[in-house]
């Protein structure tokens, strides 16, 4: 009798308690590690999946939480997180891109100095100095970068092509507007876009395509101004591009934007390698036969990077078992586990080149040449600080509705000021 009530109340002391270690996601208890990002696509879920399964057979009795949110980019990711790092509610370890992006929480507390763990770890060392300086604020180091993507690509589907009887993907931004007025006359749409942010990501490849590396990254420091000439003129051939895109009906995620390549509906999309993961697990295309890739025009030569980060939050209540999580994303395994699944290429600089094949075979091989020049996207948080990413979505979609170049390369002229 007595031992029946004992397992009722034990029963109900069980439920109680895994009621509230439910209840304590996102505050973190000593048995499981909540990390947060926004990998829930094919590829991405499947890479972080891999590295979580890997830190709990490191730590045995620590669960992985996956507390990500969908939205590409981060586009909701990012406002939830804000909301949570101001109710001091943080997760034990969340995404930030490399550069500027990083600045709001260093600057206001919420992120944790890494650079004891980096001089542990050896990690300045296997870090290419360009990653690291744009992990670095005042001297110190925020994040733990576990890869590195590429903005400045133009997907394509090759049997697209051969239909259409157009011989490659556009050099420039010219010949793509050229080629824009055949397709349409065929009745395809020249260029799929998705979402705000992939329109900015566009806009970020136009530029870059016309300014040229040097120019482009004077925009983002401020030497070259929105309504120079020189930048007008880039904005001019972004309208036409747009116009020549399927933007006043685009629906739906990044993922439909490359459905519409992979369909045959549109010819084009610009976006960035996390593409090749979904093109080749979630679409089972080969590199090459199913879907093909090249610079997005203007660009030979330029690597448009960004790296996922994470960092360590201030307020966590195991900062060591959030440093065993940094831990195996900077870790080499870590690294070569997650991103032949993420369609990403190691940010260590030991990785070895043959577990990178097909696409990111390619792209590796660019990544590491001396000769590649190296700048960093706006979209993913490189250049830009969030303040001034967020000014820009505005002028963007306001362009978008209006069609008024003018005023938007006067309002990010001010906003540029405004949000330093
Ligand atoms: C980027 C991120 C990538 C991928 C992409 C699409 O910002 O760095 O890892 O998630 O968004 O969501």
């Amino acid at each position: 009798m007595w031992k029946g009530r004992l397992a009722i109340i034990s029963l109900l002391v069980v439920s109680l308690l895994s009621g509230l270690s439910m209840l304590t996601v996102g505050g973190a208890s000593d048995d499981q590690l909540e990390v947060y990002s926004w990998w829930t696509g094919p590829g991405e879920e499947e890479g972080l999946a891999a590295m979580a399964e890997a830190f709990e057979a490191a730590n045995p009795g620590i669960r992985f939480v996956n507390a990500a949110v969908s939205g590409g980019a981060g586009s909701n990711a990012k406002a939830i997180l804000a909301s949570r790092l101001l109710a001091n509610d943080p997760p034990d370890s969340y995404q930030r891109h490399a550069g500027l992006e990083l600045l709001d929480d260093v600057r206001s507390g919420k992120v944790q100095d890494l650079t004891s763990l980096y001089e542990e770890q050896g990690w300045g060392k296997v870090f290419p100095k360009g990653l690291l300086d744009n992990l670095t604020i005042d001297g110190k180091i925020y994040a733990v970068p576990v890869n590195i993507h590429r903005a400045n690509l133009i997907w394509y589907n090759p049997r697209t092509l051969r239909d259409l009887g157009i011989p490659g993907p556009p050099k420039t931004w010219a010949e793509f507007l050229d080629q824009a007025a055949t397709i349409k006359g065929k009745g395809k749409v020249p260029l799929a876009v998705g979402p705000e942010w992939t329109q900015k990501h566009l806009m970020e490849t136009v530029l870059l395509g016309e300014l040229g590396a040097d120019s482009y990254e004077r925009l983002f420091s401020g030497d070259l101004r929105w309504t120079s000439t020189e930048v007008k003129s880039a904005l001019d051939v972004f309208g036409k591009v747009l116009d020549a895109s399927d933007v006043k009906s685009a629906a739906g995620e990044w993922q439909l934007q490359l459905d519409r390549i992979v369909e045959g509906s549109a010819v084009y999309a610009v976006m960035g390698d996390w593409s090749s993961s979904y093109l080749e697990q979630a679409k089972k295309l080969q590199w090459k036969e199913g879907y093909d890739v090249a610079t997005s025009p203007g660009t030979d030569g330029v690597y448009d990077f960004l790296s996922d980060s994470f960092t360590l939050p201030t307020g966590v209540r195991s900062p060591d078992l959030s440093r065993k999580w940094l831990i195996e994303c900077g870790s080499a395994a870590g690294q070569n586990l997650f991103n032949p699944l993420k369609g990403s290429i190691p940010a260590r600089t030991d990785a070895p080149a043959d577990l990178y094949r097909g696409y990111l075979g390619w792209t590796l091989q660019q990544w590491r040449d001396p000769k590649t020049r190296i700048v960093g996207s706006l979209a993913h948080g490189v250049v830009a600080n969030n303040a001034y990413n967020a000014e820009i979505d505005s002028a963007l979609g306001l362009y978008v509705q209006h069609g008024d170049l003018g005023k938007f390369a006067s309002t990010v002229q001010q906003q540029f000021q405004e949000t330093r």
